[in-house]
C-alpha cells in the first residue's frame, strides 16, 4: 500500500504548501534501495515542484529545501524528515510499513497489489486494441515475430490489469502476390497428405520451392499471377484452396501459441479489407489526393510544401493494392467496429516509417482519431539459432528452450521427484527469453546466445523462476497453508524492511511502463526483488525460529512471491511452483 504512505506524505505537505494534492504527489516517489538500512522510504524533488510552479523557482533551492524540511514535523506516519540535495528524504514508522504493506496479502486479492494505486486514476481505462505477432502465412516466423509477440501480449497484459478493455488482435499476412506463388506451387510441389501432417513446413517447402522455380521459368511466373488474379476475383475453387492454407495456418499457430501463453480475441489479416481497401482509394480521389506517378503508380503527396518530395504509394500500376492501402482500410475497419481509445501496432523498427505514414494518411481521409493509435518499435535480435539452423518456425524456438532447459536441470535433485519434468523446463525456458527481450530498452538490437539466456545466476528469467519456486517450497514444507495473525515488530530486521521499502515502488514502475509501454522498469524491478528475497532467504529463516517470528517471516516471504507472480504473469511468464 504504497500510496497510503504517499497520500499521507501529501496531506502534510499540502497543509504546509497550501495547494492540492494533485499538484504535489507527482514530485514524490518512493526511494530505490541501494542499500541495507537505508533510512529513507520516499522523496520530494524540489526541482520538480519549482518546474512545475508550485514553489517559486527563484532563489538558492538548497536553502529552499532546508527551509521547507524544517518545517515538516514527525508525525504518526513520518518518523523522519530530512534535507537532501535537492530533495526532502521522509522516512515512515517501521511498524506501520510492515503493517501497511502486509497488509493487503491473503485476502485473496493478492494479485491486486498495487493495481489499485491512486497513481492510475489519471490513465484512460477505455478500450484498447494491441495488434502483435502478425507473422505470414507460408513464410517464416523470424526472430521479429517472436517480439512481437511477447511485446504485445506485455502491453495487452499490463492494461487489462489496470482496468482497460484489451482486444489482443493478430494481422496475419494472409494476402499479396505470394499467395498466387503459393496457390500455383502447390499444384506442381504440393501434397494434401503433407499439409495435413505438417502444414506450416509443407507451406513453407511449397513456397520456397516455387520461389526457385519462378526465378528460373515464366512458365510458373505466369501461372502465380494468373493465381492471384484469380482470387482477387474470388474465384471459388483458388478461393477454397487459400482459404484451406489459412484456417490449417491458424489452428497451428494457436496451438503452439498457447505453449508461449498467448491468445488472441481476433485473427484478421490483410485479405480482410478488399471492399474497405477500394472505399479508400476512391476517398482518396474523390478529395483529389490520389495522383498518378510517372511510372503509372498512384500516389498520395506527404511533403509538407506540396511539392511531391516525399510520397507515399498506395497503388501499383496495375491496379493492385499495397500494404499501407491494406493497413489504412484496416485501421478504419477497425475504429468502425471495436471503437477503441487506443491502438497500438507492435512491429519491428524497420517499420517506423510505414506507420508513420499511416498515421499521416489517416487523417487528410478525415479520420482524426488517428492520434489514438502508436507504434511501439523494437530492435533487431541477431542470431537466434536452433540446432538445425535458422530459426523458421515458432516452435523450433520453443523446442530449443525446453530441451536445453531440460539438461541443464538435469543435474539437480529437485529434478528428478518432478512430475512433469518437460513441462517446468518450457515454463523456465520461456521465461528466460522473455526476460532476455525485456531488459534493455525495446528499440535495442541485440545478439541472441542461449548460454547466456539460460544462465540460473545472474539477471535472467531463469533466476525469477527459481526464486519464486523456492519462495513456494517454504510455504510448503512450513506447512502454513492459511496466513494467520502476525506481530510486525517481528520483521524489522533491516533486510525485511528493505524487501517492504522495495515493495513500496511497484505501483510507480508498473506506471511508468503503463506510460512509455517499455516492460524494463517492471523487470528490473522483479530481478531487484529476487535478489533482496535472496538475502532475505539467508539471513531469516524461517525454520529453527519460533513460531511467532517464524509466522512473521513467512507472512513477508507470502507477500513477496505473491508480487514476483503477479508481476511476472503480467510479462507473460507463467510462474513454475517447483524447478
Ligand atoms: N505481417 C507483417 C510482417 O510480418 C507485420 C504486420 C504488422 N501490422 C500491420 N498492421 N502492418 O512484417
Amino acid at each position: 500500500m504504497a500510496f497510503f504512505f504517499r497520500q499521507r506524505i501529501a496531506e502534510k505537505l499540502c497543509s504546509r504548501l497550501q495547494q492540492s494534492e494533485d499538484a504535489i504527489t507527482p514530485a514524490l516517489s518512493a526511494v530505490p534501495v541501494f542499500r541495507k538500512q537505508q533510512s529513507a522510504d520516499f522523496k520530494l524533488s524540489i526541482g520538480l515542484l519549482r518546474a512545475r510552479g508550485v514553489l517559486p523557482s527563484s532563489g538558492d533551492i538548497q536553502q529552499q529545501t532546508e527551509h521547507l524540511a524544517s518545517q515538516l514535523k514527525p508525525d504518526r506516519v513520518v518518523e523522519d524528515v530530512s534535507a537532501g540535495s535537492g530533495v526532502i528524504n521522509f522516512k515512515v514508522h517501521r511498524k506501520l510499513l510492515v503493517q501497511k504493506m502486509l497488509e493487503p496479502f491473503g485476502k485473496g486479492q493478492d494479485e491486486m497489489f498495487g493495481l489499485n494505486s491512486d497513481l492510475f486514476s489519471s490513465l484512460n481505462r477505455g478500450t484498447t486494441l494491441v495488434e502483435y505477432s502478425s507473422p505470414n502465412i507460408a513464410k517464416k516466423f523470424h526472430a521479429g515475430h517472436l517480439r512481437s509477440t511477447v511485446i504485445g501480449n506485455f502491453i495487452a497484459n499490463l492494461k487489462q490489469s489496470l482496468g482497460n478493455k484489451v482486444i489482443r488482435m493478430n494481422y496475419l499476412g494472409d494476402w499479396g502476390m505470394q499467395f498466387g506463388l503459393l496457390g500455383a506451387g502447390f499444384g506442381q510441389f504440393g501434397c494434401q497428405e503433407e499439409l495435413k501432417q505438417n502444414p506450416l513446413q509443407h507451406l513453407f517447402e511449397v513456397y520456397v520451392k516455387a520461389n526457385q522455380e519462378a526465378e528460373s521459368s515464366g512458365g510458373l511466373a505466369q501461372a502465380a499471377r494468373e493465381f492471384f488474379r484469380r482470387l482477387e476475383q474470388r474465384e471459388q475453387e483458388a478461393l477454397a484452396l487459400w482459404q484451406q492454407f489459412r484456417e490449417i495456418t491458424v489452428t497451428e499457430y494457436q496451438r503452439v501459441y498457447e505453449r508461449l501463453g498467448v491468445h488472441f480475441d481476433v485473427y484478421s489479416g490483410e485479405s480482410s479489407h478488399q471492399d474497405g481497401v477500394q472505399e479508400v482509394l476512391q476517398q482518396l480521389e474523390g478529395r483529389g489526393l490520389l495522383k498518378t506517378s510517372e511510372r503509372g503508380t498512384g500516389v498520395v503527396d506527404l511533403s509538407p510544401d506540396g511539392d511531391m518530395s516525399s510520397v507515399c504509394t498506395v497503388l501499383r500500376s496495375d491496379g493492385t493494392s499495397l500494404y499501407i492501402t491494406r493497413d489504412l482500410a484496416a485501421a478504419i475497419d477497425r475504429m468502425e467496429r471495436y471503437s477503441f481509445d487506443e491502438m497500438i501496432y507492435v512491429t519491428d523498427k524497420s517499420q517506423s516509417n510505414h506507420f508513420r505514414q499511416l498515421f499521416q494518411l489517416l487523417p487528410t481521409l478525415g479520420h482524426s482519431w488517428a492520434d489514438r493509435c502508436r507504434h511501439v518499435p523494437f530492435g533487431l535480435v541477431r542470431g537466434m539459432k536452433t540446432r538445425s539452423g535458422d530459426v523458421v518456425f515458432l516452435e523450433d524456438v520453443l523446442d530449443e528452450a525446453r530441451a536445453r532447459m531440460l539438461r541443464n536441470m538435469e543435474q539437480s535433485k529437485t529434478t528428478k521427484q518432478m512430475e512433469n519434468p518437460e513441462e517446468t523446463a518450457e515454463k523456465v525456458g520461456i521465461a528466460a527469453l522473455i526476460i532476455q527481450d525485456f531488459k534493455g530498452p525495446l528499440l535495442s538490437d541485440y545478439t541472441f546466445d542461449w548460454d547466456r539466456v539460460l544462465q540460473a545466476q545472474g539477471d535472467t528469467g531463469v533466476f525469477l523462476q527459481y526464486t519464486h519456486a523456492r519462495l513456494c517450497s517454504l510455504v510448503r514444507r512450513s506447512g502454513a497453508a492459511e496466513v494467520r495473525d502476525f506481530e510486525p515488530s517481528l520483521l524489522l530486521d533491516p533486510t525485511g524492511v528493505a524487501v517492504l521499502q522495495h515493495l513500496l515502488r511497484y505501483d510507480e514502475l508498473l506506471y511508468q511502463s503503463a506510460q512509455d509501454l517499455q516492460p524494463k522498469h517492471l523487470v528490473g524491478f522483479l530481478l531487484k526483488l529476487s535478489h533482496l528475497i535472496a538475502s532475505a532467504h539467508r539471513e531469516l529463516p524461517v525454520k529453527g525460529s519460533s513460531q511467532e517470528v517464524a509466522q512473521a517471516r513467512l507472512r513477508l516471504f507470502g507477500a513477496a512471491r505473491s508480487v514476483l507472480a503477479s508481476g511476472m504473469s503480467i510479462l507473460g511468464i507463467a510462474p513454475v511452483e517447483r524447478m
